[in-house]
């Protein structure tokens, strides 16, 4: 008998308990799959008073066999379809070879499977030990049509999380085609919820935007091939009255790096119907007899500790149960990346004087970024050609590699593997291999097409170019991605497939690495996509970091880090110090100020060390040794938000070592006037009998005065920051 998954057979009705979380799932009298509840935790009892649908009008269409007399329309559905009554975004829609679209699952059957599955081809949270989570399988089925929809639920002993996907299953003798198969929805029974999206742009990601829900269909999406800089896959529902530290919040992720939708639906009875899944624009599949399709996951969490409960959850989540590898819970190697400090021009003597210099400052590691192949000197050309550029690197890679690790530093190197320049010999040998409409007109973007990574070939010629260069000494690799779609189209699949490329683009992408992880578990894989376009729950599956934006300005940078703290730990985002003026914004900051945002995350540099000022280069000896010795508390402390620098002007935000004997908050400010308001700042998750010690300022405070009056913040000047550091007792 399972214990987080409890089952009324005859009854038909699925209770899974995941951490302070009830999920309730129940058959209906028409055999349909009946979403019950999904929040704060339930005793155990009978609750089939939860199949309540709401009133509703003549004008809903109702299939009113054995005497049924509810619409789809208004009944809360675990997967609901589209070809019948149910008129709001639906979860599956498939032609069928009879040119009709209607489909009716009826409940079949169910499994518990200890553990998780895990899902073929993409990513997927994962339990460290069997005894960690259950899973939950649901068999749906039509069979006038012969297809079969197995639908998980992942649910899970400590976390208030369920993991969720779909397979579709053709059992029939001919092929069908999916025009949407969508990995999860969510209906709730009301409406009366703030959404919370985000909202970017290139150097500019994740940047928080919230609304009241309002009828009909809201929510975020991209067509562009990558999770992409314009909406994170993450959408949170919070009630009016939760805040960060207390009240109902429900929170969704795709854990997906390509095209995706998440949208939610509010109907005509107060209903919000939250659906998520690859972009059915960019998506159509080919089901062939005997085949199942796989979903990617999606990822609920509820919490009613607001919104810092429910980033915590996802936090553990992501760091725990999704990263891999042995850099997961370990704090990464300090890294200095020459992109800022040389961007093209470099040679090995340059990258030898940096290693030098590096060494002397206590970083770890040396990251050549882009320019170090074939004959790139700008963004015109090269890629593809995966051999080093012989004028600037006349040793090689291995040559280089060496003479880095002979200062005593890792060495890691920069790809942008799914690309192809127009202007390299890849392209010149090989131009099927571009992603393209045969006989179309290709756009370029930042003078570079993209390969079709949906084709093995492709995919093994990545894999000796990337392997070859491994062997050589690399410790670490930047896996960049810098262009949108534009034209989807492979030239090796046939015309009835041709929409089945975006989709298969991402398994390509994820099945390469998935070799790469696997062959090399000790290289250090960091993800980025022109900054932040491809930060997602999929990617961190392969790294478990990921390049947050390509704005290393202090003050930009609060906003873009606040955004991704909502769903992702913050030890997957990296979060260097560069130089002043800041390349991007022109603005000039303390050292201090960039150092406290930077410590934030995967802590680094983006500058050439040996153009440091004596005094820089002495504060940043200090800065890399007091990160190091934090190292665990930033990547396995809880991290709380206290502002939000958007609404509340000022940033604040802390993490509270494992052991919750030590808190550090740091105070941010953005635009000072002397004549205040100076904000007090309440710090969470102390215990409020302990007593706190801050050394620095000789003073000792209980945590209740932390929690509930807070201290009056120091005043650190405009764009200036302060930190605490409190030890309890
Ligand atoms: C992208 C990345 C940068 C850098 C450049 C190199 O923009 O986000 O960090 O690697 O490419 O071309």
């Amino acid at each position: 008998m399972s214990n987080l998954i409890k089952i009324d057979e005859e009854n038909r009705r699925f209770k899974l308990d995941s951490g302070d979380t009830s999920y309730l799932i129940m058959v209906n009298d028409q055999d349909m799959l009946y979403h019950a509840y999904f929040g704060r935790k339930l005793p155990d009892g009978d609750y089939s008073y939860l199949i309540d649908t709401p009133p509703h009008s003549s004008i809903e269409a109702i299939d009113d066999r054995n005497g049924f007399w509810i619409s789809d329309n208004a009944m809360r559905l675990e997967y609901p379809v589209f070809g019948r009554a149910d008129k709001k975004e639906t979860a599956l829609e498939i032609k069928f070879p009879d040119g009709s679209n209607v489909i009716t699952l009826a409940y079949k059957s169910y499994k518990v499977h200890e553990g998780t599955v895990g899902i073929k081809g993409l990513p997927a949270a994962y339990a460290n030990e069997k005894s960690e989570a259950e899973t939950l399988e649901l068999v749906v089925a039509d069979d006038s049509v012969s297809i079969e929809v197995h639908l998980f639920y992942t649910v899970w002993r400590d976390l208030s999380v369920i993991c969720r996907h779909a397979e579709i299953v053709n059992n029939g003798k001919n092929s069908v085609v999916l025009k949407r198969a969508l990995s999860a929805v969510l209906d709730l029974p009301e409406r009366d919820y703030i959404m919370t999206t985000n909202c970017g742009a290139w150097a500019s990601e994740r940047r928080i935007e919230r609304h009241e829900l309002f009828s009909g269909v809201q929510g975020l999406y991209s067509k562009r091939g990558n999770s992409s800089h314009i909406h994170n896959p993450f959408v949170v529902l919070q009630r009016k009255t939760a805040d960060e530290n207390q009240g109902d919040v429900y929170g969704a992720v795709l854990a997906y790096s390509g095209s995706y939708e998440m949208l939610a639906d509010v109907d005509a009875y107060g209903m919000t119907r939250l659906t998520m899944g690859i972009n059915h624009d960019c998506f159509e599949w080919v089901l062939e007899a005997g085949e199942t399709f796989a979903t990617p996951e999606a990822n609920l969490v509820f919490s009613h500790n607001g919104l810092n409960g429910m980033s915590q959850e996802f936090h553990k989540l992501y760091r725990d149960h999704m990263c891999r590898g042995k850099y997961k819970n370990q704090r990464r190697p300090v890294l200095l990346n020459t992109w800022e400090g040389c961007y093209f021009n470099f040679n090995e003597d340059t990258i030898v004087n940096i290693a030098k210099s590096a060494a002397d400052l206590g970083i770890e590691l040396l990251v050549v970024d882009d320019g170090w192949f074939g004959h790139r000197n700008g963004d015109n050309s090269s890629l593809g050609d995966w051999y080093p550029n012989e004028e600037k690197l006349p040793s090689g890679v291995k040559g280089l590699a060496e003479k880095v690790h002979a200062e005593g530093l890792k060495f890691g190197i920069w790809f942008e593997p799914e690309m192809i320049s127009r202007e390299s010999d890849l392209y010149r040998a090989h131009p099927e291999w571009t992603l393209c409409a045969k006989g179309r007109p290709i756009s370029q973007g930042r003078n570079q097409y993209l390969l079709d990574m949906s084709r093995k070939d492709v995919q093994d010629y990545l894999y000796d170019c990337i392997a070859k260069t491994i062997s050589d000494g690399v410790d670490y690799i930047k896996w960049d991605y810098n262009r949108n779609f534009a034209e989807v189209g492979s030239q090796l699949l046939p015309p009835e497939k041709q929409g089945e490329v975006s989709h298969r683009f991402i398994l390509g992408l994820y099945s390469l690495l998935e070799r790469l992880n696997k062959d090399f578990p000790d290289v250090l894989f960091e993800s980025c996509s022109g900054g932040g376009g491809r930060f997602d729950a999929g990617m961190l599956y392969y790294m478990p970091q990921t390049w947050a934006s390509d704005d290393t300005d202090a003050i930009k940078r609060l906003e873009i880090q606040y955004g991704t703290s909502i769903v992702y730990p913050l030890s997957c985002m990296s979060a260097h110090i560069s130089v002043c003026p800041n390349h991007q914004t022109g603005r000039t900051v303390s050292y201090k100020t960039r150092q406290d945002v930077a410590y934030t995350g995967s802590f680094g540099f983006e500058l050439d060390p040996t153009k440091m000022s004596e005094e820089e280069r002495n504060l940043s000896k200090a800065t890399i040794q007091e990160y190091i010795s934090y190292g665990d508390m930033f990547v396995n402390g809880t991290y709380y938000r206290i502002a939000n620098p958007k609404d509340d002007g000022y940033a604040a935000w802390m993490f509270l070592s494992t052991d919750e004997s030590e808190a550090r908050v740091t105070y941010a400010t953005i635009d000072h006037s002397i004549e205040g308001p100076v904000p007090r700042l309440r710090i969470p998750g102390l215990l409020p009998e302990a007593t706190y010690v801050d050394e620095e300022r000789g003073r000792t405070y209980t945590g209740a005065y932390l929690m509930y009056a807070g201290i009056l913040a120091d005043i650190p000047g405009d764009r200036g920051t302060v930190v605490y550091k409190l030890k309890r007792k």
